[in-house]
């Protein structure tokens, strides 16, 4: 396939505002291509759907219902409308995308639901604050009973959830008959970092319900809700349909999926990600800016003085300062962030 890249010179512009600024993959695009050739099935009944079927359930070792949506947003409202009455709470962390960047979106699609905040370091739920949160006025009819739990991994902050913290929520979730979603739009970056199973940080850990993120690492626009309890899995099929998310050439959103999950590319990804994170990180340490939280994924968060947030502006790096606080700048990479983009945040911030 014939593709240009800008070249790197001073002027391109280093943008480390998001990982949705990436473009995707190759292998991903070459997909679509494949795809467009000839009649499919359309709303899912096509072969490329069946191979992201048998891929994740092959990813998470057991059967699992796979339902691809264009967007995160759809992915975490519909996921956990599945698993929450409209009179219901969902607990999650006060940063967390659902609360603050969804436009009320689970509150819409579940016809009710209220998100129920609590804090923690590094954008993780703390888990005192959670048991004090589920155990409030249970029974009490004017009350909204919380649910279900929705965790994000890697969080907003950039933190992992380790596999032993994520058990501990889903213990909580099992005493008390809660469901346990994750929104994992960087589902990936914490894999690898983790080191660890698919199956591991999600149902063996009692989750329930999982927002598989695939944009931001190298998928123009696909994502997956993935269902390890099949019950709900009917009525999700209805909601996502009323909800206008049954993407009737389906095809086209598998075939992307298809092609990130084949062969590890997604992991590829994720990996040259969080490696350049810790590029930036350790460069930035090494040049006397203070690295904020452990950066344990793709997502950098810092403390730099004005003038040099004014500096790298200048110098066409694109970037989010002093929303999280005067002085603290975001710096997100992605699968195509390159070297010396990286290289030289470091050298205008020193
Ligand atoms: C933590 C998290 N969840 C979900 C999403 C998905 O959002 P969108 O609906 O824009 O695809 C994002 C994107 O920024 C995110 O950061």
């Amino acid at each position: 396939m014939q593709r240009q890249r800008p070249e790197s010179t001073a002027a391109t512009p280093r943008v480390f505002a998001s990982d949705n600024v990436a473009g995707a993959s190759p292998e991903v695009m070459q997909a679509l291509v494949n795809a467009m050739d000839g009649p499919a099935f359309p709303y899912g009944a096509d072969p490329y759907t069946r191979a992201v079927e048998r891929q994740f359930s092959e990813l998470f070792e057991r059967d699992v219902a796979v339902f691809l949506v264009p967007t995160g947003t759809a992915a975490n409202a519909l996921g956990l409308a599945s698993v929450t009455p409209p009179w219901g709470g969902v607990l999650c962390h006060t940063d967390s995308h659902i609360n603050n960047d969804e436009c009320g979106a689970p509150s819409f699609y579940s016809g009710g639901s209220k998100l129920v905040t609590v804090g923690g370091a590094q954008g993780k739920i703390d888990l005192a604050q959670a048991m004090q949160a589920v155990r409030t006025k249970p029974g009490d009819v004017h009350s909204t009973p919380v649910r279900a739990i929705s965790i994000t991994q890697a969080s907003e902050l950039g933190a992992i959830y380790s596999p032993q913290e994520i058990s501990a929520i889903g213990r909580l979730c099992r005493e008390h008959a809660l469901r346990l979603h994750m929104d994992g739009a960087r589902f990936s970056n914490a894999l690898v970092s983790l080191g660890c199973s698919a199956a591991e940080i999600t149902w063996k850990a009692g989750v329930d319900v999982l927002s598989f993120g695939a944009t931001k690492n190298g998928v123009p626009c696909a994502e997956a809700i993935i269902l390890f309890d099949p019950d709900p899995a009917e009525e999700l099929a209805y909601r996502r349909k009323r909800a206008g998310h049954l993407v009737s050439k389906m095809r086209f959103l598998s075939a992307q999926m298809e092609a990130y999950l084949a062969g590890g590319l997604w992991l590829r990804n994720a990996r040259h990600a969080n490696r350049m994170a810790a590029r930036l990180a350790s460069g930035l340490v090494k040049v006397g800016v203070d690295v904020i939280g452990p950066a344990e994924a793709n997502i950098v968060f810092c403390r730099m003085t004005g003038d040099a947030i004014s500096r790298l502006q200048a110098a066409g790096v694109v970037f989010h300062a002093n929303r999280w606080g005067e002085g603290v700048a975001r710096f997100v990479t992605s699968f195509n962030t390159r070297d010396e983009d990286v290289d030289d945040v470091i050298t205008l911030a020193s």
